[in-house]
């Protein structure tokens, strides 16, 4: 619902919801997605330029750059306009419909020549191939743990060599006492941004069961699992990192 600070503005944890829902990338999502992002996610505009940046150094000519969990296309367009190589595309997936047909507006008031291919899709069921670039800014978090390893171990096959891999997620810390820490960090940002402690609250059950995260640790050693030998965070704020990985 529109409030006095526009349509675009995330209210939609605002007002009490009793029993929460679990959380969905709907039509209401969209509408308020980018606000959402920027407010709730510390560092998220820094990470999007830096997959520009990386795709200035990693793309390689005639190949692909995947965008898994695209929403609104910001990963996708930053690549675009730095990408400097010929024959390139740039494959852009996500499984909600009503993401992919925001994402399509916004891709086309962008002037770029790189061609997107917009892909109604689930990332665990997807071929990738030929690929120099592969980003998946915040969604690996949303796949079931037990399917994470079988999803980077098709990405290492399908990256060419001394192709790149940029994951970005909300991280949980061991022990228990640092992952409240953290916790309490993000929450602190979460309020500064304008989120009232009711809105956190709520958005945080709706998000139970549905946002897995994990330990760095655990990211680092599955990578490795995977094949990448160089596998590292580039990036943290409170509990959410971004990590790259070079086959
Ligand atoms: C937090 S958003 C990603 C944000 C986006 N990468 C960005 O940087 O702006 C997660 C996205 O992943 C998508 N998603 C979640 N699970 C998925 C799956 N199994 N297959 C495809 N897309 C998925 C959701 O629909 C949502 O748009």
């Amino acid at each position: 619902m529109a409030d006095s600070k526009g349509s675009n503005h995330d209210n939609l944890f605002a007002s009490p919801l009793g029993k929460v829902p679990g959380f969905v990338f709907d039509q209401a999502v969209v509408d308020v997605f980018p606000d959402m992002i920027q407010r709730s996610v510390p560092g998220y505009q820094t990470i999007i330029n830096l997959c520009g940046e990386l795709a200035a150094r990693f793309v390689q000519a005639d190949s692909n750059c995947y965008d898994l969990g695209c929403s609104l296309g910001a990963s996708s367009l930053a690549i675009r306009q730095q990408i400097q190589q010929p024959g390139v595309k740039i494959i852009a997936v996500d499984n909600s419909a009503a993401m992919l047909e925001r994402c399509s507006t916004v891709l086309q008031q962008d002037q770029c020549e790189t061609p997107v291919d917009l892909v109604e899709a689930d990332i665990c069921a997807i071929d990738i191939s030929n690929a120099s670039l592969v980003v998946m800014n915040f969604t690996l978090q949303f796949i079931a743990i037990d399917k994470r390893q079988a999803m980077l171990e098709k990405i290492y096959a399908g990256l060419n060599p001394g192709g790149c891999l940029v994951i970005s997620e909300k991280l949980l810390f061991e022990p228990e006492s640092l992952n409240q820490l953290l916790s309490e960090l993000h929450h602190q940002f979460k309020r500064a941004q304008g989120y009232s402690d009711l809105e956190i609250s709520q958005k945080r059950d709706s998000l139970e069961n549905v946002l897995l995260p994990e330990t760095l640790e655990t990211h680092i050693k599955r990578l490795r699992a995977c094949g990448f030998n160089s596998a590292s965070p580039w990036f943290q704020c409170f509990n959410f990192a971004s990590l790259v990985a070079i086959k």
